[in-house]
């Protein structure tokens, strides 16, 4: 078999995120803000929608060039109708070897049997609060904090073979107070907690670097109630940085994409609902694969993947603070200047 590319910083590819849907049934106020997302708002049309058998024959081909791990997201991926065949499918490609999914988590118990029975490896649940008002602020107030608490605790009883995760974003003076509340409540859990730094992905949130609390400021918060120690790196590349509670509460996890970047490892690519792939959270231009999905030639499309990946020099976030400008030029979907979350998830 032929090499698996590197990209032009030596980086090979490990990982692709799909989003199967560009709507969410929550309106967080820093990814889709009501006010822009209303209920007039274009969103794709559904038939413009890559079909299973679309997203399955992409993550083949990518599997062929070296991914490994597949991660489902939004928008919200459970409004997708008939996810967990998806699951089943993408599970049994040969080279795949993880498939998460990344939640709300507000249709999840309906799901939870077939997700598993599908083979679904692990789950990430987005979460920012306990309190049901912190919580239905930061979440567009669609919600009950409660039906999302049920969900995780019925997941955590059912298990996935690789766990299961509740993503944070702490954004200042928004939920700081959240922080030590929702630590209480998923230590000892077996559920493993993660701040995530609030990010200026896309250009809807009006991001401003005084709402990011940075990782280290959580952790000596954190571990002046429960002290911590840190823990290797389970693979190159990964994302979140590990700690241990000394009482053994478990771990906790800090994704601090803006205090610390990781662009060095990063093996990521995003996968459109409507069949862009973009090589950065950050990018503003992505390529369309309908064009050569029509072509039905896998081989045209691993050549077509394979140039995308040997040209990839995204590095956004490390160079976030260097005064450079974001990435500019239309994007494909839409005339903004950056793709995003909900257009092409975590
Ligand atoms: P696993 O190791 O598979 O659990 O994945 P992960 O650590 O990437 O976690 P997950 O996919 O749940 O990502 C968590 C969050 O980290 C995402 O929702 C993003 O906010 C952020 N994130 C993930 N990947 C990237 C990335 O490539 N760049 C940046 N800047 N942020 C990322
Ligand atoms: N910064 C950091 N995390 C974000 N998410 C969405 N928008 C942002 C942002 N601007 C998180 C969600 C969810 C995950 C998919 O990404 O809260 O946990
Ligand atoms: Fe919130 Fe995630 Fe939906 Fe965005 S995609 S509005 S972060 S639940
Ligand atoms: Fe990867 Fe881009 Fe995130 Fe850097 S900013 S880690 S290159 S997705």
């Amino acid at each position: 078999t032929r090499a698996e590319p590197r990209d032009r910083l030596a980086r090979p590819w490990h990982d692709l995120r799909i989003s199967v849907m560009d709507r969410c049934n929550f309106r967080c106020p820093y990814c889709m803000p009501q006010s822009v997302f209303h209920d007039d708002f274009a969103f794709l049309d559904p038939a413009a929608r890559l079909d299973f058998e679309a997203i399955t024959r992409i993550a083949r081909v990518s599997a062929g060039l070296g991914v490994s791990k597949l991660r489902l997201t939004g928008g919200e991926p459970l409004l997708r109708p008939g996810l967990s065949d998806l699951v089943a499918r993408l599970v049994a490609l040969d080279g795949i070897d993880d498939v998460a999914l990344t939640t709300n988590a507000v249709l999840l118990s309906r799901h939870l049997d077939a997700l598993h029975a599908a083979g679904l490896t692990r789950l990430t649940i987005s979460l920012d609060a306990l309190d049901p008002v912190i919580f239905s602020r930061m979440s567009g107030g669609r919600a009950q904090v409660e039906t999302v608490l049920a969900a995780i605790d019925q997941a955590a009883e059912r298990g996935f073979p690789g766990g299961i995760k509740i993503n944070t974003v702490i954004q200042r003076g928004v939920n700081e107070n959240e922080i030590l509340p929702l630590v209480a409540r998923f230590r000892h859990s077996g559920v493993t907690l993660r701040f995530i730094e609030y990010m200026d992905v896309g250009t809807r949130n009006h991001w401003s670097q005084g709402e990011v609390v940075p990782s280290a400021e959580l952790l000596s918060r954190i571990a002046e109630t429960w002290p911590v120690e840190a823990l290797a790196p389970l693979y190159r590349g990964e994302v979140a940085r590990r700690y241990r509670f000394m009482d053994g509460g478990g771990e906790i996890g800090f994704i601090s994409s803006v205090t610390a970047p990781f662009c060095g490892d990063c093996s990521r690519a995003r996968l459109s609902s409507e069949g862009q792939i973009f090589t950065c959270l950050f990018a503003s231009q992505g390529t369309d694969l309908r064009p050569v999905l029509a072509q039905n030639s896998d081989d045209a499309l691993e050549a077509l993947l394979r140039a995308i990946w040997q040209g990839r020099t995204d590095r956004y976030s490390e160079q976030r603070h260097d005064g450079a400008p974001a990435p500019r030029a239309g994007g494909a979907h839409d005339p903004q200047e950056r793709i995003e979350m909900y257009y092409i998830g975590g």
